[in-house]
């Protein structure tokens, strides 16, 4: 019967990673998918999670099934890592919390708790988008609608044209919302655009579906959350995916959390039990090695402050190299300005360049970024830099 199958179009980040690794020519730049890297071009293990490795291996005794929510003491620290430890919803028991297989297993989760709660829901996602958002919603059968989000003329969030868009969601929709980092554009919503998206939603009614995969890259790990926290405090529903990919590093481990904010501590646990009860029929429990992982630094006050460092560090690297990109390809009297890479937050930056550009960046120069012109700043060091900056200004001529 498999014989039927079509080969299907590689996946627009993972085939481009793919690509780039049969590249041999020894200048190759791999821009494409969102992972940290530092000035050596390596994704490390961060030093808090190899002494929480460390720690948790010598205090394991069992590889039992754990909790299928989570161990508790793992719920408690996301949580206040996510909401912030006082939080009036937090204090109200207004929050469900389950550990997810990572950021994608959480929205995938979450649209199947959502078509349960209401089949007929539909998802406003930002347009862009990151790619995969589609095939993990869009296979719960749940429906999807686009509103405007980047404005590439100002490199920023058209946000005017975003609310008026939106002003069209209503009680039974949900709109997706980037916590900060956006990806694949950067751009991201400032304090005051998350106020007026809160009365927007309060006088209309929809549910604020927020997902936070760089908590820690754009401002500080407060400031990132800052959307989700105001929300959950002014609006009695907010859906929030996380995942620990990228703070953590964790990419391959798979360590993420879905929390739905309810307006009654007597749905707390319903919605819990619906939750689980969604991922038992997909992949039962998830794996405890990552979450324990975030559970141990997290927990202890020392790997604690070890992590925030290096998060800080990781933020601040790639801050230096937006302006370095930005600044270098300026020095090059290049007549295209980039200086607004450097306004932009977290791992990605749009370049704005046509798909002409794009394929000769990667033709001519074996640049790899996507299609849509998404760079990822984390892949940029001091040693390709200087080529990089050669390969934009070049291409931009074109
Ligand atoms: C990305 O956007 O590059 C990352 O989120 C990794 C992925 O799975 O696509």
């Amino acid at each position: 019967m498999f014989e039927t199958l079509p080969t299907l179009v590689p996946d627009p980040i993972l085939g481009l990673v793919a690509e780039c690794k049969r590249d041999n020519n020894p200048n190759k730049i791999d821009l494409s998918v969102g992972v940290y890297k530092d000035e050596s071009n390596h994704t490390p293990v961060m030093a808090a999670v190899r002494e929480a490795q460390i720690r948790y291996l010598e205090s394991e005794t069992s590889k039992v099934y754990q909790p299928p929510g989570g161990t508790e003491n793992f719920i408690g620290k996301v949580n206040e890592l996510i909401f912030g430890e006082s939080h009036p919803a937090l204090k109200d028991n207004r929050i469900a919390t389950v550990q997810a297989t990572g950021g994608c297993a959480s929205l995938h989760l979450a649209a199947k708790l959502i078509m349960r709660a209401n089949p007929d829901a539909k998802v406003w996602l930002s347009d862009p988008s990151w790619p995969n958002h589609f095939p993990l919603l869009s296979s719960t059968g749940i429906n999807i609608e686009l509103y405007p989000y980047y404005d590439s003329e100002s490199h920023s969030v058209s946000f005017d044209k975003m609310v008026s868009t939106l002003e069209n969601a209503g009680a039974g929709d949900l709109v997706l919302i980037h916590a900060s980092c956006h990806n694949p554009c950067g751009a991201d919503l400032t304090k005051e655009q998350w106020r007026i998206l809160t009365e927007l939603a309060q006088k209309n009614g929809f549910v604020p579906f927020i997902d936070m995969a760089y908590q820690g890259f754009g401002l500080s790990l407060d400031d990132d959350a800052y959307g989700i926290r105001y929300m959950s405090e002014h609006l009695p529903e907010v859906v929030v995916c996380n995942s620990f990919s990228k703070n953590f590093g964790l990419y391959r481990e798979r360590a993420g959390s879905l929390s739905v904010v309810v307006s009654d501590a007597q749905q707390t646990s319903t919605v819990m039990n619906q939750a689980l009860n969604v991922a038992r029929g997909i992949y039962s429990m998830p794996p405890a090695h990552g979450a324990a992982l975030v559970e141990t630094v997290l927990s202890n006050p020392d790997l604690r402050d070890m992590w925030h460092s290096e998060v800080n560090a990781m933020r601040e690297r790639i801050v230096a190299m937006r302006s370095a990109l930005a600044d270098g390809i300026a020095a090059l009297g290049c007549d295209r300005d980039f200086s607004f890479i450097k306004q932009q937050f977290g791992m990605f930056s749009f370049l704005g360049l046509t798909e002409t550009q794009v394929d000769r960046l990667k033709t001519d120069y074996s640049v790899y970024i996507i299609k849509s012109s998404r760079i990822s700043v984390a892949g940029i060091n001091p040693g390709n830099l200087p080529y990089l900056c050669r390969a934009v200004s070049e291409v931009v001529k074109l």
